[in-house]
């Protein structure tokens, strides 16, 4: 395939699926990694097998490397936009994590025949965000591609006594998410022509915000106890994530959840990405209606809706949550408490990780 790019080439017309839609479902990955033997480095803090954001390894006392590699097919169609996307989406898992981002390597899957002045404008793009959230850029990898992709892997450093996790979440926490949900119905919808440019803006912007400011407040509150990134998996995905890591049960007002403006318009068009079926077979099995609830289904659909660059979903001691609340929307963070921790999960038995009410 030859491909080349007029000045007013649109990237998402150059892909199958966009952004985290494009990765690989939660189910298909877990059984490859299930089957891998384990690793016996007495260092390795967190690794692959606990399905975390990031890995962490020690280098010293106090000190540990915290890692993570995010790269995917274009969502949008201006490659600044691009860029700065990939960036913010491959910096979130450090920030998911506690850690402080500190150097980065592109990495680039690129058409032979494209014209090159569009990666320097995705590069460009990235290299903003990347400079906004002090992490320096010192090198990368490309490789030919006919689907172009883009993204860094990202190295920071954390304190281990002060690593957040998906596993520490308590009975009675608050459930704080720090982004409006929507992104990968909304690029769909962008995708098949059917968007209205202000919801794309809205994407973008939420797309384009670091977690850092959040990820700051967050692991400042010693009320935290728990803390994960809402990506690809969607807010029910990372969800039961949260729950099984920390065996507990969600509880999530389904009408409380932030929606980007337009989200709603996008499902009702169609423009359903693959992964949110994905998601929904993977974690629907695990998650309950409340008796009396009445969740409306294109609003339910949106729950397991891929998210690229998503917010932090933060499980905090209720008794804190409103001094955290507020010291994020005083940072501008358009922060919601969405629900809380019910109480312990109890495996088998057709038991919920997620009641929706
Ligand atoms: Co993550
Ligand atoms: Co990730």
């Amino acid at each position: 395939m030859t491909l080349n790019f007029p000045q007013t080439v649109r990237l998402t017309q150059q892909v199958k699926a966009g952004g985290c839609a494009s990765k690989l479902p939660a189910g298909s990955l877990r059984q490859v990694l299930s089957a891998l033997p384990a690793q016996s480095d007495p260092d390795l803090l967190v690794g692959f097998e606990t399905s975390d954001d990031a890995g962490i390894y020690r280098i010293g006392p106090g000190q540990a490397l915290v890692q993570t590699v995010d790269f995917f097919t274009p969502l949008v169609d201006d490659p600044f936009t691009f860029g700065q996307i990939a960036a913010t989406n491959a910096l979130s898992d450090i920030y998911a994590m506690g850690g402080r981002p500190l150097t980065a390597l592109a990495v680039v899957c690129f058409p032979q025949d494209a014209d090159l002045e569009i990666l320097e404008r995705i590069m460009r793009g990235g290299l903003s965000k990347m400079t906004e959230a002090k992490c320096t850029v010192v090198g990368g990898h490309s490789v030919r591609d006919a689907e172009m992709k883009f993204g860094y892997a990202v190295t920071g450093l954390i304190d281990p006594a002060g690593v957040y996790t998906n596993t520490g979440a308590v009975s009675g926490d608050t459930l704080i998410l720090t982004k409006p949900i929507g992104t990968g119905v909304i690029t769909t919808a962008l995708k098949q022509g059917k968007s209205e440019p202000a919801w794309v803006e809205r994407a973008v912007r939420s797309m384009t915000t670091l977690n850092s400011t959040a990820s700051a407040l967050a692991t400042a509150c010693r009320g935290v106890h728990a803390i994960t990134d809402i990506t690809g998996f969607g807010l029910m995905g990372h969800g039961r994530e949260l729950a099984l890591g920390s065996r507990v049960a969600l509880e999530i007002e389904a009408v409380r959840v932030p929606l980007i403006e337009g989200a709603l318009d996008a499902v009702r068009l169609g423009a359903i990405p693959g992964g949110l079926l994905a998601n929904r077979e993977f974690a629907e099995c695990l998650v309950q209606d409340f008796p009396e609830s009445r969740v409306p289904d294109d609003l339910r659909a949106l729950l397991y809706d891929p998210q690229t660059s998503g917010g932090l979903l933060i499980s905090v001691a209720s008794e804190d949550a409103a001094a955290l609340l507020a010291a994020l929307h005083s940072a501008t963070v358009p922060a919601v408490a969405i629900g809380r921790v019910s109480g312990p999960f109890v495996a088998g038995a057709g038991a919920p990780a997620i009641i929706l009410r």
